[in-house]
């Protein structure tokens, strides 16, 4: 079945003010899905929204809604009700680094509703309307981090635990009624999440480009449950996990505690 039918026509996608959602709005739209895209800071929604109608001749609209609470993820849930919605792109989600002490409680609980809440919830509404069609997908945006415990990035690291977890059951139970479930499992991607953790991204190797990750991630939907973007993250998190944990674990806390400390 051809991608518009499989996934169309009307793909949302959480997080698309920037970053990794950015670049699956623009991957899906090229692929001639119509979009509604959703995310907090607004005009930047409408700016992409307009030149992806341009560029791709698809249907876009926007959403403004805070996902970190439960008001935010019932209007989405609203706004896709009664709307023939083959993919949902469960994008949106921020990290925190620092010894975990440190970190404001406020902040580790408003990480666990982007990161684990939301995605949960939004499945939970989606499913029925997908059983019903027999077809379609559900992308959660997860982590490398989500596949080892991770010193210094603690909170963040377990929450894509969960979001691992998450698509591997729904991908158990989905699967057999015809419906892609996948979650994305990027490294260092080149986005502003750097920026908002205090990391100068000048420092970092490596970085894949947001729509470089969108189109693996679309073009690995039906090969789930997991998806980790990019040959070197792939081949450095075999070696990883190759290692008895515990030495993993160390190197990791001494490598994270250099860069970050
Ligand atoms: N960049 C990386 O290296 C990397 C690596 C692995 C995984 N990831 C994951 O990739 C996903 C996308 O991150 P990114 O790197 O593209 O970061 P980003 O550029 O900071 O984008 C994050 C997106 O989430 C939205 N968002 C944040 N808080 C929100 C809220 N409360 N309600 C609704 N939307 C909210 C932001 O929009 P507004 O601020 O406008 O709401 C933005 O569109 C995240 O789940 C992240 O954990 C990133």
């Amino acid at each position: 079945m051809a991608f518009p039918e499989r996934y169309g026509p009307l793909a949302v996608v959480t997080g698309a003010s920037s970053g990794i959602g950015v670049g699956f709005a623009e991957e899906l739209a090229a692929r001639g899905l119509n979009l509604l895209l959703v995310a907090r800071r607004g005009e930047r929604l409408e700016q992409l929204a307009a030149r992806l109608r341009s560029e791709c001749q698809v249907a876009v609209d926007v959403l403004v809604a805070d996902l970190a609470d439960a008001a935010g993820i019932e209007a989405l849930a609203q706004a896709m009700a009664g709307r023939d919605c083959g993919l949902l792109v469960s994008n949106a989600g921020f990290g925190l680094k620092g010894p975990h002490e440190a970190n404001d409680p406020a902040v580790m609980a408003e990480l666990l509703q982007l990161n684990c809440q939301a995605p949960m919830q939004l499945c939970h509404r989606l499913i029925p309307a997908l059983r019903a069609r027999g077809r379609g997908g559900i992308i959660i945006t997860s982590s490398v981090e989500g596949l080892i415990g991770v010193p210094y990035s603690a909170v963040y690291a377990a929450s894509k635990a969960f979001t691992n977890s998450l698509a591997e059951g729904l991908w158990g139970e989905l699967s057999p009624a015809g419906i892609d479930v996948l979650a994305l499992c990027p490294g260092s991607t080149d986005t502003e999440a750097h920026d908002k953790q205090g990391i100068d991204r000048s420092t970092l190797e490596g970085m894949m480009s947001p729509r470089e990750v969108a189109a693996e991630a679309l073009d690995h939907l039906t090969q789930g449950p997991i998806h980790v973007a990019g040959e070197q993250n792939r081949a450095m998190f075999d070696g990883l996990l190759a290692m008895p944990r515990r030495d993993a674990l160390l190197a990791l806390a001494d490598n994270i505690r250099k860069a970050l400390l």
